[in-house]
């Protein structure tokens, strides 16, 4: 079987699209392949509870368990792995998972780690993606699926949806029509990678 972990912070909406057409489409069948797991680095992610409803395994690890330690993100990150890597994946999805991950992390999963981010990179890479587009003016965003390299919201293409940006959107509606793409990409993309 292959296995995919997915990794989340929130609401785990991307991560839902992904578990139904996961469901739907019969990905087991199809592919010999199921998510393994579902991990978030907060405890109060709602997007736990759904995962469970879909009888997928979760796990928490907090980074905030580790702000003590002398290297945060690195004793963060070795605990993370430890539990990714029980499930040996092939694929490791962040879905909305917003930690900034070290080279080290990245280049562990060299291959087998992607990323959805809610812009039309390379541009807006970080964070308020769909403000920022809103004070520039543009005309069009959008969502890409890329892999994750070590540099910030920079690695290959995997795809891409456009949206309009509408006369009189604020940063909630312009956020909500770039969703609906992203619960229609994620999948797929996941979907051709495993094929
Ligand atoms: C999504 O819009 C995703 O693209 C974005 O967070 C949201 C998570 O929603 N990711 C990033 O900004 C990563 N830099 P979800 O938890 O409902 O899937």
């Amino acid at each position: 079987m292959k296995n995919i972990v997915i990794l989340i912070s929130g609401g785990g909406s991307n991560m839902k699209a992904i578990l139904q057409t996961a469901r739907d489409r019969d990905w087991e069948k199809r592919f010999g392949a199921k998510v393994s797991r579902v991990i978030s680095n907060k405890q109060s992610a709602l997007g736990l509870s759904i995962a469970e409803e879909f009888n997928v395994k979760t796990s928490v690890v907090e980074h905030l368990q580790y702000k003590e330690a002398t290297n945060p993100r690195e004793a963060f990150e070795t605990e993370l792995t430890k539990v990714i890597d029980q499930d040996a994946p092939e694929l490791v999805v962040l879905a909305g998972f917003m930690r900034i991950l070290t080279p080290q992390f990245v280049n562990h999963y060299e291959g087998r780690l992607i990323n959805i981010h809610p812009s039309l990179l390379p541009a807006f890479t970080g964070l308020h993606t769909h403000a920022r587009a809103l004070e520039m003016g543009c005309r069009f965003a959008g969502v890409t699926v890329h892999r994750v390299t070590p540099e910030l919201d920079h690695g290959p293409i995997l795809a891409q949806a456009v949206v309009p940006v509408l006369k009189g959107d604020t940063e909630s509606d312009l956020a909500s029509r770039v969703l609906t793409q992203e619960h229609l990409i994620y999948p797929k993309v996941i979907e051709e990678l495993l094929s």
